[in-house]
């Protein structure tokens, strides 16, 4: 399976600091051995796509990373009274992906596995790529994989996706990040999580498939990208792409500084 890294903004990034950004990345980035999705917030996505399109004319004789768009949210509904938010169908003209379920949103917005499922639903009738992250909030105990974390897993997975159809070639990816390990980028001040050990996530992220083979089948489950994310950087990136049981990473902090995800990107 193809690596696949994603960078989630967060809210970080103007338009224009967003547009510099991809830029940047496509000029530094000639290689085709990844997949890159960029989590931009709502009001970047137009302005990215834009450029993507834009770039596949003059970029067409050089080597260009496979670079896609992602929203870092939707709401559950296909429209209706909902001041403020984004519907499925409203991100699918722009974007590919779209996050679901992010840690910081479980937290500050109170998100539920139940209104998890129901996003996977309507990103998926749109046809939509959902990014579907799994926490692990029980502490992180030492030994390679503690009891209470796979069974907090195993509830998230069979929340959020039992039920999910696969028969229209549907796509799904998973992304497990530990709470302890996401960092904080607030106003100016960095606070980097503990990064998980790269051999215990592997065994996790083994466990995490044995769950999805059970929840659909083998078939369907091989398909499906299993990432890591929280605190990488390029100091310890390679070190969760040599396990082949990590297909790829979620980036957050280390993502808005180009030269550094450029980094990260060329260790695949
Ligand atoms: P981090 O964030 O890389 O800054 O730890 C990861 C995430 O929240 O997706």
């Amino acid at each position: 399976m193809k690596k696949l890294i994603i960078a989630n903004w967060k809210m970080h990034f103007t338009v224009v600091q967003a547009v510099s950004f991809l830029q940047k990345l496509r000029d530094q980035v000639q290689i085709t051995s990844v997949d890159i999705v960029l989590c931009a917030p709502f009001t970047a996505l137009s302005a990215l796509r834009y450029e993507l399109q834009k770039g596949s004319g003059t970029f067409a004789l050089q080597v260009r990373p496979n670079i896609v768009l992602g929203a870092q949210n939707m709401h559950a509904e296909t429209h209706g009274a909902f001041t403020g938010e984004i519907s499925a169908a409203m991100v699918k003209e722009l974007a590919q992906y779209v996050l679901i379920g992010h840690s910081e949103r479980r937290r500050h917005s109170h998100e539920t596995e139940a209104l998890l499922h129901k996003k996977i639903v309507a990103a998926h009738a749109v046809g939509l790529i959902p990014i579907l992250c799994l926490s692990a909030t029980v502490g992180e105990k030492k030994e390679l994989v503690s009891p209470f974390v796979e069974k907090e897993l195993e509830q998230q997975l069979k929340d959020c996706l039992t039920g999910i159809s696969f028969a229209n070639k549907e796509k799904l990816v998973i992304a497990y990040e530990p709470e302890g390990s996401i960092s904080s980028v607030g106003t100016g001040a960095i606070t980097t999580g503990n990064a998980a050990d790269p051999r215990r996530v592997a065994h996790i992220c083994f466990f995490i498939r044995r769950q999805l083979e059970q929840i659909f089948g083998e078939a369907v489950a091989q398909q499906i990208p299993i990432l890591y994310g929280g605190s990488v950087t390029s100091a310890n990136a390679k070190a969760y792409l040599q396990e082949k049981e990590i297909n790829g990473l979620l980036v957050g902090g280390a993502s808005l500084d180009v030269d550094e995800f450029v980094r990260i990107v060329k260790s695949v």
